[in-house]
């Protein structure tokens, strides 16, 4: 199908049609296979394009840089303590300089509200990589996984188990309800998704078929899965309340007992990482296995790697598919 999403943002999926979404899908899985081939078909040859990031990040980050190298743009990253976003400079004097100088723009960070008012001055196309609400272009890579391994989204049981209140449950939501996905957020009562969210997902259950169910049933939840999903159970900016969030999470742990739970021969598992699976990090060294045990992390069921994969291909789709191709 015919489509056009040039000059336009990457806000939130919301934004986009299935239609829409579709289309960045296919193309991400044309760049993955031109990528394999060793073509690099260079759509952005020319184009200069902005990292900002309050937060830190390994695979949006590398995924936006060698996402742009492939396709002959140039990558400026652009850290919290080298500009002067929100401290000596609005932003919205921040986005009319660099939409002065640049051809598209990646923020992460903390509100919301930051990327939607950089969007708004910029007059380029603005890439959410990151709120505390939105996580947009992991879900992307997520759904491209998802059909890599299955064929197919529409009817696919998908749980997300954790958090069901962050910014990775938040997207998960709205792309599973956009593509027609059955699906399950899986957390305790006080880290269920605000009611107004999920009456907008409802709403766009009935147009695609989705399905959406919010529950602290754990067996019920992941009954039927074909995919199992968690994040971190305290995100970038809330570590102080890891604590508190272990002893509320620890039983929606992601761990074998509850891929058998799912009644499925082969779920696969998903994260959007970086994931606590063992004690071998600075952050988990006196906890250790949190939100995922390392045996499933580790097992035939985990894709994980193929997923942090995709995040390059869908990055590189959402890039070429608003800012055009040659
Ligand atoms: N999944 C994800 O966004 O990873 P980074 O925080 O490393 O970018
Ligand atoms: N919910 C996590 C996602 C990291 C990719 C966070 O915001 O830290």
């Amino acid at each position: 199908m015919a489509m056009n999403l040039i000059g336009r943002s990457f806000l939130t999926l919301k934004d986009f049609t299935p239609e829409e979404i579709r289309y960045m899908l296919d193309l991400a899985k044309e760049l993955k296979r031109l990528k394999q081939a060793g073509i690099k078909p260079r759509n952005l040859e020319g184009k200069n394009i902005a990292l900002i990031f309050e937060k830190a990040s390994t695979r949006t980050r590398c995924a936006f840089v060698v996402a742009a190298s492939d396709e002959g743009a140039h990558a400026e990253y652009l850290g919290k303590d080298d500009i002067q976003l929100g401290k000596k400079e609005t932003v919205a004097d921040t986005a009319r300089v660099l939409g002065r100088m640049f051809d598209g723009i990646q923020f992460r960070g903390f509100k919301h509200e930051t990327v939607e008012d950089l969007a708004k001055y910029a007059g380029v196309p603005v890439w959410n990589g990151l709120t505390d609400k939105f996580h947009p272009t992991q879900v992307l890579a997520d759904l491209m996984t998802i059909e890599e391994h299955y064929g197919y989204l529409k009817g696919i049981t998908f749980a997300f188990v954790g958090d069901g209140r962050n910014n990775m449950a938040n997207s998960l939501m709205i792309g599973c309800a956009k593509m027609g996905l059955d699906c399950r957020i899986v957390a305790p009562k006080g880290l269920h998704p605000e009611k107004e969210l999920v009456d907008e997902v409802k709403k766009i259950c009935k147009e695609t078929g989705g399905k959406i169910t919010i529950t602290d049933d754990v067996d019920k939840g992941v009954n039927g899965a074909d995919v199992l999903y968690t994040d971190v159970w305290a995100s970038m900016g809330e570590e102080a309340q890891m604590q508190a969030r272990i002893k509320l999470l620890k039983p929606y742990q992601v761990n074998m007992a509850m891929i058998k739970k799912t009644g499925k021969e082969n779920p696969i598992f998903l994260h959007c990482l970086p994931a606590f699976h063992n004690s071998d990090t600075t952050m988990s060294k006196d906890i250790g296995e949190m939100e995922v045990t390392d045996e499933v992390f580790e097992s035939k069921h985990s894709k994980v790697f193929d997923e942090a994969e995709n995040r390059l291909h869908t990055i590189k789709a959402v890039m070429v598919a608003t800012l055009g191709a040659k």
